[in-house]
């Protein structure tokens, strides 16, 4: 499977958001959308009224990865506003984590289940045929431009062990450059969400090719 680049709007200039998501447009399939309460994370950034909004113009596959407690009380929002893929928290969900995918999936979108630099990835065992992607947080989630940890690459092992699932999307978060993305595709993942090494160069282009 050719890897999924997802770069985070996170880093672009939200007085000129448009014009950042066409920057990356021509060069991506998917849009990494960083949804944050304030809550499960100590950083608030944007919601579902600018889903809605950049739904109206871009193509692009909106991967939306949202770092909220309790996520399922804004999963119907979210795919109301044109999220394709909702990635949730298992640290968030509590007792509804089969709720909150079934949910999802009932509506026909793509679910994604993440875990923390902390988590253990056997806290989504019961899950993971059950999701579309396995998100791996490469750093504490909260805030982009942050220093990927290498210890939580060996968690693909664990996850691909345990998946039947041959289309499983195992996707990174937080920290991956040109050289922090080829350790992730190396040993396993497929998709890498990348804010701050997109964002900040000159050439785009070269930028999203140099990390696979
Ligand atoms: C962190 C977010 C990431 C972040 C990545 O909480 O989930 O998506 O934007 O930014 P970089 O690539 O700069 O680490
Ligand atoms: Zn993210």
């Amino acid at each position: 499977m050719k890897t999924i680049i997802s770069p985070s709007i996170l880093s672009a200039d939200f007085a000129n958001l448009q014009r950042d998501i066409k920057k990356v447009e021509k060069f991506v399939p998917w849009l990494h959308i960083d949804v944050m309460d304030g809550f499960f994370v100590p950083n608030i950034s944007i919601g579902i009224p600018v889903v809605k909004s950049i739904r109206k113009v871009t193509d692009l596959f909106l991967d939306t990865h949202l770092m909220i407690e309790k996520p399922i009380r804004y999963i119907d929002d979210f795919i109301e506003a044109g999220s394709d893929l909702i990635t949730f928290h298992i640290e968030a969900s509590k007792d509804d984590t089969y709720k909150t995918i079934e949910k999802i999936k009932e509506k026909n979108k793509k679910a994604g289940i993440s875990i923390k630099p902390k988590t253990s990835p056997e806290a989504i065992k019961d899950y993971v045929n059950l999701v579309d992607l396995v998100l791996i947080m490469s750093v504490e989630p909260g805030f982009g431009g942050q220093k990927f940890i290498e210890e939580t690459v060996s968690k693909v092992d664990y996850i691909k062990q345990i998946s039947k699932n041959p289309d499983l999307i195992i996707q990174f978060d937080g920290g991956i450059n040109n050289i922090t993305g080829k350790i992730c595709t190396q040993k396993g993942a497929n998709s890498l969400v990348a804010g701050n090494y997109i964002y900040k160069s000159e050439d785009i282009k070269k930028a999203v090719e140099s990390l696979i």
